[in-house]
């Protein structure tokens, strides 16, 4: 069992959280503002989830998963630097801006990525960049799309990768859907997909789908 903070629960965090704790994980979500009460967990998993705002989830927590805004997030994890030290940080989120209608228009790094910035912002934590390239339904039942999906790894550590991939297993990855593409540098081509991603959604609705290699 490994304790996982998971920053962020809107549609990709609860989903990890739930999908995490059902493979036997200790979740703590990671709230701007915590319940006051823990809420009715209805899922079944075991263990419960727990609820704390983010500090407190960066800090108590060995892997933390940013599931938040990646506008934002460069801003918000690195006033975490403290509570991130001698962590894994799994960023699966997409810095963009939106355009009216809500959907991602443009990078906000171009010729750089989030990730590469939060490893520059955080050199006490390992960051790995992962899951940011489908739709989230597709990050917790891979299997369910007609054709393998691709996972993307990009990460300067490769400990931090492998139990990365470790995690993406118990989500229902096979190991060979996995593709560590390098260093975290790669993560600026991955970070660079979800520019399809309007264009995907305007046509085919909230169908599921990743984007992924074809050999
Ligand atoms: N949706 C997808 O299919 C998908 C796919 C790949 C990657 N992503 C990326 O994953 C991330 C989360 O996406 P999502 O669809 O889950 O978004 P979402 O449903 O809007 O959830 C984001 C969550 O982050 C927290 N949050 C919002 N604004 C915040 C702020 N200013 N500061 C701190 N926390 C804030 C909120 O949780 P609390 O209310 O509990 O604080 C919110 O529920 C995004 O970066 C997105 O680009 C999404």
């Amino acid at each position: 069992m490994t304790s996982i903070g998971i920053l962020g629960t809107g549609r990709v965090g609860s989903g990890l959280a739930r999908a995490l704790a059902a493979a036997g994980h200790q979740i703590t979500l990671g709230h701007r503002q915590p319940p006051q009460e823990t809420p009715a967990d209805e899922t079944g998993a075991v263990p419960q989830p727990r609820h704390a705002d983010q500090r407190t989830t960066a800090a108590t927590t060995g892997i933390v998963i940013n599931a938040t805004p990646g506008d934002t997030a460069l801003e918000r994890l690195s006033a975490l630097r403290t509570e991130l030290a001698g962590k894994i940080l799994i960023d699966v989120s997409n810095a963009t801006r939106h355009t009216p209608d809500g959907l991602p228009s443009d990078l906000c790094y171009p010729g750089s990525s989030l990730a590469e910035r939060l490893q520059r912002a955080l050199p006490a934590t390992r960051v790995v960049k992962t899951l940011n390239t489908m739709l989230f339904p597709v990050m917790t039942a891979p299997a369910e799309l007609s054709t393998p999906p691709t996972g993307y790894l990009s990460g300067d550590d490769a400990d931090a990768k492998t139990i990365t991939a470790g995690l993406l297993g118990d989500l229902g990855w096979k190991p060979e859907w996995i593709e560590d593409l390098g260093d975290i540098t790669t993560a600026r081509a991955t970070e660079a997909l979800v520019l399809l991603v309007p264009h995907v959604l305007r046509r085919h609705g909230f169908r599921p789908f990743a984007v992924s290699l074809a050999r």
